[in-house]
């Protein structure tokens, strides 16, 4: 499975597009399997039917954990860094993650939950988190993972679309130099959530939390009743393993559904294969840091299942890059010695501010890979990534993919692919990317730019949405028959390397978190006295876009008034869906530039949010061209 030069890359590839099926058949079998398959791939991309490794039987946590037993049951799986540096951090070797995942499945069984069962976890991003999420896996209940940062608005839809049972949380939760509140945020969620019927609550700040009667209990009091006796629930590989949701161009979060063999394979193959990771690398042990959270796909694929199923040790991180200062990220490199940094742009540009000497201080020489994800890298970050620190001796690997993909499909194989910055260069074996138009037609050669699309399956694609298979079909099989349309837009340079310009669809990716504009406008207009509303990306040094709002209000707020209804208008968007989706600004309008048929020219609109004061191109189309003056004039 592990591809060690580029020759080795190339055969690989070539051999994935020619033998999909034994390609990956052979990388499936390294896994532990309950009984093997008797077809490694069905598909079509038509309804679509997405099925690999059909028949096999399996349980990922019996591939991540009791596998690793023998072998290096001693070695460490999960090292913890709290918060607060001072307080002390945890080590989970695989014979105590083992422990604690068969543990805590008990306590999900000894509460109601079966199989096929949907489990919501809204945790902070402790090692609890983590041993939560394998739990489900053990007993085949499906988790549905809601990052920590959303509101109870938002918590209340995911578990309501999913139909969860039982929700898992902690009492609060530390970030930074805040305490917040996880638990609260949860009871006001259930307000709206009958499917649930039981809440376990981990302690963490030990703030003052409700207990309702019937309803919640304490993790640590229900671990004191069972054993760590707990085999794993054998699992169809198109079994749903978890259900993730991520936002699109409608107002309505998808729950992207994936399976548990396909996933599981997929996840474990490119961790490999992208980081070059080696358990027992030339220094030791390497140590695997990924600063995603668990809450989003990067935290799912890259700190819990790929690294675990290789056997590796992976490091999370409870707290935020700027405490107790900027200088934390290279703190924890230094303290645990990390080999792998994999982090977001955003994270870079807001640290770069924070000029050298917060780097300086620290040796980073265990570093040996960096990586990025999440959006386009610009080349000043990557510049001062690849300078400051690897040293210019550690390879970056700008890795491209979504929620929707399991895995990494387009990026670098560290040291060696040959990387050029803000390239994602060259896809990974098995991932067929294709080019094209707004017709759908391809475009060939290289030189050229489109629409990217995939024209084959690879195991970790999602399956289905949740509960709504044609919306899955709609979203992103019927725009172009026959392919799997990712939303992004790309450009194939002479070398035939691959770079992402970003989304060509109603979607931002503010700060690497990815959020619709209809659901940010959906969120304006529930606030009073607004008519309507109107959300675009615009550039922004560090989140790399910032959300630019249009509002139209019943009565147009003025001066010291009109602060007053943004600030309120910000309150709402963070009630509704949670503070990454608060607009950067503001402009309130008396119109907005729309069609005949009444459709809003967004373009307008990008154009004055990019600052952009004159030339807005084509506007014979619009009902009234003078709306375009007026909010250019008003321009933030
Ligand atoms: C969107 C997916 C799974 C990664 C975390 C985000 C953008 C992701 C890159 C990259 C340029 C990137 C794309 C994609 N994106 N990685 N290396 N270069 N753009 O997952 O929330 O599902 O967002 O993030 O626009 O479609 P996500």
């Amino acid at each position: 499975m592990r591809i060690r030069t580029f020759d080795e890359y190339q055969t690989a590839y070539q051999k994935s597009v020619e033998d999909p099926e034994s390609f990956w058949a052979e990388i499936a079998q390294e896994f532990q399997w309950t009984k093997p398959w008797t077809k490694t791939l069905q598909w079509n991309f038509n309804e679509p039917n997405i099925k690999w490794f059909v028949g096999g039987k399996l349980n990922i946590t019996e591939n991540c954990l009791d596998r690793h037993l023998a072998t290096q049951g001693d070695e460490p799986a999960i090292i913890w860094e709290p918060n607060d540096p001072n307080e002390a951090g945890v080590t989970l070797t695989y014979r105590m993650l083992h422990d604690q995942v068969c543990r805590f499945a008990n306590v999900l069984k000894r509460n109601g939950v079966v199989k096929g069962d949907r489990v919501c976890i809204y945790m902070p991003m402790v090692p609890e988190l983590a041993i939560a999420v394998l739990a489900c896996a053990r007993i085949g209940a499906i988790h549905s993972v809601v990052f920590g940062g959303f509101s109870a608005q938002s918590i209340a839809d995911r578990i309501n679309d999913a139909q969860c049972k039982l929700i898992i949380t902690s009492d609060g939760a530390y970030r930074g130099n805040k305490e917040i509140p996880m638990k609260n945020t949860v009871d006001d969620a259930l307000i709206g959530c009958p499917s649930v019927k039981r809440v376990i609550v981990l302690t963490r700040t030990r703030t003052p939390v409700s207990m309702l009667k019937g309803r919640d209990v304490w993790w640590e009091q229900e671990l004191k009743q069972v054993t760590a006796d707990c085999p794993a629930e054998v699992m169809d590989a198109e079994d749903m393993l978890f259900i993730l949701y991520t936002s699109g161009s409608t107002g309505k979060p998808k729950g992207v559904v994936h399976t548990c063999g396909g996933y599981m394979v997929y996840a474990a193959y490119t961790f490999q294969n992208v980081f070059q990771y080696e358990k027992d690398g030339p220094t030791g042990r390497q140590v695997f840091f990924c600063t995603a959270d668990i809450g989003w796909i990067t935290g799912h694929s890259y700190i819990v299942y790929g690294p675990l199923a290789c056997g590796g040790t992976s490091l999370i991180f409870e707290g935020v890059p700027t405490y107790p200062d900027a200088g934390r990220f290279w703190d924890i490199v230094d303290k645990h010695k990390v080999n792998t940094l994999y982090t977001a742009p955003t994270a870079i540009r807001s640290l770069m501010g924070f000029g050298l000497d917060k780097v300086e201080n620290h040796d980073l020489s265990s570093l040996q890979v960096l990586g990025s994800v999440g959006e386009p890298i610009n080349e000043e970050a990557w510049h001062w990534y690849d300078d400051h620190i690897g040293k210019n001796n550690c390879p970056i690997v700008d890795t491209w993919w979504q929620t929707e993909t399991g895995g990494i499909l387009i990026s670098p194989l560290a040291g060696i692919t040959k990387t050029k910055p803000s390239y994602a260069t060259l896809p990974l074996p098995g991932v067929q990317p294709i080019l094209v138009d707004e017709n759908g037609v391809e475009i060939e050669g290289n030189g050229v730019s489109g629409n990217l699309c995939m024209k084959f399956p690879w195991p970790g694609i999602l399956r289905t949405t949740y509960g709504d298979h044609e919306r899955c079909r709609q979203t992103y099989f019927a725009t172009y028959p026959g392919l799997y349309f990712t939303g992004d837009g790309c450009m194939r340079d002479e070398d035939g390397y691959y770079r992402i310009t970003g989304r060509v669809d109603d979607v931002l990716n503010v700060s690497g978190h990815r959020i619709g504009t209809a659901e940010v406008e959906n969120a304006i207009n529930m606030h009073t006295g607004v008519v309507e509303s109107a959300v675009v990306g615009y550039p922004h040094d560090i989140k790399g876009q910032g959300i630019y709002a249009y509002i139209i209000a019943e009565q147009f707020p003025e001066g010291h008034d009109a602060d007053l209804t943004k600030r309120d208008i910000l309150a709402t968007v963070t009630r509704v869906i949670g503070p990454i989706a608060k607009p950067d600004k503001i402009q309130f309008v008396t119109g907005l530039p729309k069609t005949r048929s009444g459709k809003i020219m967004r373009r307008i609109l990008r154009k004055i949010a990019e600052g952009e004061t004159s030339n807005m191109g084509d506007t014979s189309t619009l009902l009234d061209p003078a709306v375009v003056e007026d909010i250019m004039k008003g321009a933030l």
